[in-house]
């Protein structure tokens, strides 16, 4: 509404919204690394290298890689005399396969695992069911690097589907011992649909013992939904990468049933005024890699753009907090 009395616009924000308790140990677990090691290295090396990115933000690799935190792809890139002199090598919070694990110690590289304890626990199903006989469809997102070490837990029993429409492509006979495990950051209906249609194909398909998909992922997306059923648009920070942030995006654009559009963008500077021409309310939300500071920016520019009035639709409070790698607290224990 233009003219005169134009009321002002609103935004509605997410709760919860943005880190999760394996992002924060992630990310606490390298700075921890960063900030023993900066006084004392004397010797040219970086004070720590991290396997892919910590977690899949753009502004937090950006930040740490700034503090001296160096970024590889592979192990290969960590140069010997790196392991000769003990640099700590941090595995990314979304897990790695067996084969990374041991090409670490093949090397003898001093490894601090950030692998989030929720996908740690996927892995030992993996394990576990195998070891019972089990073959295992896998509903994850083929090459996101936590699908990838998953999968490399039992290659050949690990069977990865995407999608709803994947399930045809899959063939047991009825002897064949069937459980279900699952990517933690699904969107949580989706792989309902999913799931459906794999029981109706496999009936004997056990389920997980326990849902795969984390309880921030499900808090995020149920917090989402809310604020896009009351909102003409939703802005999800988070970067492209990550799996969680899109899937809030794809949340949001449903619970706006056509009202609007949703996005994804990975700071304030990706908003586009034109982006909220006839909105009266925005809804705002971030992944569970994203830094609540990144949300404060689109905040502010929405309030230049006329959205001025700020509240908070909240479900649950969350207090999952874990501990960090025990490979860090024996050194900072060993050292008094
Ligand atoms: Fe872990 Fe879930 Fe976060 S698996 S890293 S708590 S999104």
């Amino acid at each position: 509404t233009d003219g005169s009395g134009a009321a002002a616009g609103r935004i509605v924000l997410a709760d919860p919204r943005g880190f999760c308790a394996g992002v924060d140990r992630a990310i606490l677990t390298v700075q921890t690394i960063l900030r023993s090691a900066g006084a004392v290295r004397g010797d040219g090396l970086p004070p720590v290298y991290v396997r892919r990115q910590i977690v899949h933000n753009r502004h937090v690799v950006e930040e740490l890689a700034a503090q001296g935190a160096v970024f590889v792809e592979e192990l290969a890139e960590v140069p010997d005399e790196a392991v000769a002199a003990g640099v700590p090598v941090v595995f990314s919070a979304h897990g790695v396969s067996p084969e990374v694990k041991a090409e670490a110690e093949r090397r003898g590289m001093h490894v601090v695992d950030a692998t989030c304890p929720l996908v740690s626990k996927v892995h030992r199903e993996v394990l576990r069911f195998v070891r019972e006989g089990y073959e295992i469809v896998y509903i994850g997102h083929r090459g996101h690097d936590e699908a990838v070490g998953v999968v490399g837990e039992a290659p050949g029993h690990v069977h990865l589907i995407e999608h709803e429409s994947d399930v045809e492509l899959l063939d047991f006979p009825p002897t064949t011992r069937l459980v279900l495990l699952t990517q933690t950051t699904l969107s949580v209906d989706e792989t309902a649909g999913t799931i459906a249609a794999l029981k109706r194909r496999f009936p004997w398909l056990q389920m997980p013992p326990s849902s795969d998909i984390c309880y921030a992922t499900s808090n995020r997306q149920a917090a989402v939904k809310l604020v896009a059923e009351q909102s003409d648009c939703v802005v999800v920070v988070g970067s492209a990468n990550s799996s969680n942030s899109v899937r809030l995006m794809e949340v949001a654009q449903e619970g706006l049933a056509g009202r609007g559009r949703a996005w994804r963008v990975d700071d304030a500077s990706e908003l586009e005024r034109g982006w909220f021409e006839g909105v009266s309310t925005v809804g705002v939300s971030s992944g569970a890699s994203v830094p609540d500071e990144l949300v404060r920016g689109v905040v502010d520019a929405l309030r230049g753009f006329g959205f001025t009035e700020v509240s908070t639709v909240g479900t649950v409070k969350e207090n999952m907090h874990f501990v960090l790698p025990a490979e860090l607290r024996q050194r900072a224990s060993a050292r008094g």
